[in-house]
């Protein structure tokens, strides 16, 4: 059997031709990549020490908690009502965006004796798992949250009142919403009122799915197969808009991070490959073939590496995108770690939102061949792929072809799509290479601000979370990503689990001043940083 180096495996395949290797020596090629990396960086330096570091006790931090509440894992901003929102272990609180020392509500949604009994008969700690944890908190309307909580591993959901901040009581079916499990990864945007979320549809949490819930319809959601989620670790999700492109029959699209195992390179162990995923809006779902199924839903791999060392950041974190006027100049920052974490070192790079466009518009699909009898194999699709093309959203062109919903499209594309999720060419970073390496730090969040500073240029600035409960605030300049601040911000040395920037304090002040809200297990802190 034919096997792949990891620097094949790993980096983009275009700029190398790498030789195949036996699996006795796979061993030695690893081990050079890595060998290799840690000279170049000791040598040379990454340009990433920070200027300044702060204590906790030099910040001006706010902090809430609150006695026998823990896990404030969810949050959400809302700039109209000025409040920050917070869904913990059994609780949700409205807190004051400006102060969140200033608690103004709280509700508490716990799981009633039997849900809790049928948890503990299945196996599940009674302290630990058989607790409603708060995962979605999504702005319905101007009256209303949605509130969705593991509920004793029987997913739940329910409308919060935000005039008497009450839960309406008229629980719903939370499968495929939201994770049985707290602890499992997980993600979800609420999009015009419909809930799209990553997640796994079962206790086990073993079958993965990407669904929309539109009240008062069933979920539409991915196929139950390897070739379109294979044990993903959900990141972020957020929806990008046609705008001004709408005209031209464009749709709005909501695209998701992941990290996944790969089904295309073979390896001697399970590969890790960072994903953008997306889906159109508009899908209903085929007719026939994908019925309540996606008909748009494309995957691709994330590159994030440094071509030169054949070193590749092979773990997405997490996602922030920055939105501008038109999605045509919107960028998306991620950040990255290796698989083999003991490497030390964390990655930010950077993606234009065209490019991304292009490689679902245009990319080649992958498709799966057996090879040697039984063996199957990923490779390149060079067939004529069909027409309309397979998981596009329905646009003008369709519309002239009277396919004016996904239900119309016919059965040849809509198998097509359901055989091919995977592309083939991979989305490159801006300039082809990470704005940021880091050495000795896991980084595990990151908000980006745009800010135009007293010299009147624009800058991006990076607030980046590690697992030690540090902020890194970094600037991007010329092209490279200097770390001028270094804060420590929890008082353990835990991850840092949430960073959320509010844009309303951004219009506030305009010198490079910002405010990041920050959260971990059992603490919630808000700071100021100048
Ligand atoms: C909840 O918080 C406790 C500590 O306060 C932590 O040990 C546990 O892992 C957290 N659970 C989840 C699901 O985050
Ligand atoms: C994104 O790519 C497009 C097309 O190549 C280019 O016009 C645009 O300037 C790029 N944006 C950024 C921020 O690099
Ligand atoms: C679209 O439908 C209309 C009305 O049913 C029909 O007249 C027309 O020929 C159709 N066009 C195509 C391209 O099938
Ligand atoms: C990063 O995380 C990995 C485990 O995920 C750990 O082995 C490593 O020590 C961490 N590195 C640093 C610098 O904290």
């Amino acid at each position: 059997m034919n096997q792949y180096s990891l620097a094949d495996a790993m980096t983009d395949k275009g700029n190398f031709t790498v030789p195949k290797l036996s699996e006795s020596n796979m061993g030695f090629g690893v081990l050079g990549v890595f060998l290799g990396l840690l000279l170049e960086v000791s040598t040379h330096g990454p340009h990433s020490v920070p200027r300044t570091s702060w204590k906790r006790q030099d910040l001006d931090l706010l902090e809430f908690s609150e006695p026998g509440i823990s896990n404030y894992s969810t949050l959400l901003l809302s700039e109209d009502r000025d409040a920050l929102y917070v869904g913990a272990r059994e609780a949700i609180f409205e807190l004051s965006k400006r102060n969140v020392t200033v608690r103004n509500h709280k509700v508490q949604w716990k799981v009633a004796e039997n849900p809790m009994m049928m948890c503990t008969l299945k196996g599940k700690s009674k302290e630990r798992d058989c607790l409603n944890y708060i995962r979605v908190l999504q702005i319905v309307d101007d009256e209303r949250l949605y509130v969705c909580g593991t509920h004793a591993f029987q997913p739940q959901c329910d409308y919060l009142n935000l005039r008497d901040f009450s839960m309406e009581g008229r629980p719903e079916e939370g499968r495929g919403k939201c994770s049985y499990d707290p602890s499992q990864s997980f993600t979800a945007v609420m999009v015009d009122g419909e809930l799209y979320s990553g997640t796994a549809y079962n206790f086990l949490g073993s079958e993965p799915i990407i669904s929309r819930y539109s009240p008062p319809h069933s979920l539409l959601r991915t196929e139950y197969s390897t070739s379109w989620l294979n044990e993903p670790s959900f990141v972020f999700a957020d929806v990008i808009r046609a705008g001004k492109h709408r005209v031209d029959g464009e749709d709005d699209k909501i695209y998701y991070f992941f990290t996944e195992v790969s089904v295309e390179y073979e390896f001697f162990g399970k590969l890790l490959i960072p994903r953008v995923a997306r889906v159109c809006k508009g899908d209903l779902g085929g007719q026939r073939t994908l019925q309540k199924k996606w008909t748009s839903f494309l995957k691709a791999k994330l590159v994030c590496s440094m071509p030169e060392l054949n070193f590749v950041f092979n773990v997405v974190h997490d996602v922030f995108i920055l939105k501008g006027k038109d999605w045509r100049d919107t960028i998306f920052y991620g950040i990255f770690t290796s698989q083999w974490g003991n490497v030390g070192l964390s990655a930010v790079c950077t993606y234009n939102m065209t490019a991304v466009e292009e490689v679902f518009s245009k990319g080649k699909y992958m498709q799966k061949a057996t090879v040697e009898q039984s063996h199957t194999k990923w490779v390149r699709y060079n067939g004529i792929p069909p027409s309309p093309r397979a998981g596009a959203c329905i646009n003008s062109q369709m519309r002239q072809q009277n396919i004016s919903s996904s239900l119309h499209l016919p059965d040849k594309t809509l198998q097509f799509v359901r055989d091919h999720p995977l592309l083939e060419d991979p989305v490159l970073p801006i300039g082809n290479r990470p704005r940021l390496i880091t050495k000795d730090v896991n980084y595990t969040q990151l908000v980006v601000e745009r800010v135009r500073a007293l010299d009147g240029n624009i800058y991006d600035v990076i607030f980046s979370g590690t697992d030690k409960g540090v902020l890194h605030k970094s600037v991007v300049f010329e092209e490279d990503v200097h770390i001028v601040e270094e804060i420590q911000l929890l008082k353990n040395s835990e991850p840092i689990k949430n960073l959320l920037l509010s844009s309303k304090v951004r219009h506030l002040f305009s010198s490079p001043k910002t405010r990041a809200e920050m959260n971990l297990t059992g603490e919630f802190c808000e700071s100021q940083i100048g």
